[in-house]
């Protein structure tokens, strides 16, 4: 029998994933069938315990569901618990695992696709929300010279600092000081199309500025190219965390670039 999985938010129509995990399963050869389905706001629990008894073998998870899974799961990995969200749960023997790979997505994204790697850089994140709690870990794993979270609020900054020790340090935006060879955009300011308030002198030369949303150009990577830097929207990290997904349900790794490319020049 195939095997079942889905990706569960709100929205979800215009979800991606079920077309990058259909390409994954054929080019591994998985017999899998992956949907989008759409949770209401109050039945997430309900619509995973659904899908479970109906035979569903794993679940990923997007917004605004990630928390929930994590307080969903019975057994979390280690980098699922250092993020305090969930995007993978997996299914067995009627326990719930929860993972997170949206870290390792990024990582994998700037290190295999844009010969990016993290090591030795200076770092900073745009952010302290769920989305940048989930990826402080896997860069922190690659050694920067430094990591700085700078955020609108700066307290929640400092608060989500403190979570990984005296590695990460927390501002203001108009406190910022230095220059970043890499600048990961991971606040809700691109979706409402706005551009956080960042100084003119941030970007190192031949730093790298990262948007986490894809899809659009964003007022943060008009900004960066403005100011000399190289961009990337998150296209590669939503295909990156997915393979990565599929590895912790298959087992299998699949190939990411001919995925990536398609859907690079499906968007064109
Ligand atoms: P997510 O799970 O996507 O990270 P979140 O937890 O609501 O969502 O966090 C949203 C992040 O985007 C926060 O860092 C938020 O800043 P505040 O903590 O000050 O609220 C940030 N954010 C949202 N809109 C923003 C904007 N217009 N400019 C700058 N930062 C913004």
């Amino acid at each position: 029998m195939t095997d079942r999985y889905a990706v569960f938010g709100h929205p979800i129509a215009h979800s991606k994933s079920p077309a990058i995990h259909a390409a994954f399963a054929r080019q591994t050869g998985q017999d899998l069938h992956y949907e989008a389905i759409l949770a209401p706001l109050d039945g997430f629990s309900a619509s995973i315990a659904a899908f479970m008894a109906a035979g569903g073998r794993g679940a990923n998870v997007t917004v605004p569901f990630k928390e929930e899974a994590f307080r969903l799961a019975r057994r979390l990995s280690a980098r699922a618990e250092r993020a305090g969200a969930v995007n993978t749960l997996s299914f067995g023997g009627g326990e719930i695992f929860g993972d997170n790979t949206d870290g390792a997505g990024l990582v994998a994204d700037l290190v295999r696709n844009r010969q990016r790697d993290p090591a030795g850089a200076r770092i900073l994140l745009l952010g302290a929300g769920g989305a940048a709690r989930g990826v402080i870990e896997p860069l922190l794993d690659r050694k920067p010279a430094g990591l700085v979270v700078a955020n609108r609020t700066p307290g929640r900054a400092r608060e989500l600092a403190g979570l990984f020790g005296p590695g990460v340090a927390a501002c203001g935006f108009g406190d910022l000081e230095g220059r970043f060879d890499l600048v990961v955009n991971a606040t809700a300011a691109s979706l409402a199309g706005e551009l956080p308030p960042l100084p003119a002198d941030l970007f190192a030369p031949g730093a790298l500025a990262y948007d986490m949303m894809y899809g659009r150009d964003t007022p943060f990577l008009a900004f960066a190219r403005t100011h000399g830097a190289a961009t990337a929207d998150g296209l590669g990290m939503l295909v990156e965390q997915a393979a990565e997904a599929f590895f912790v349900w298959r087992g299998v790794r699949p190939d990411t670039a001919p995925v990536i490319a398609r859907l690079q020049a499906d968007a064109c």
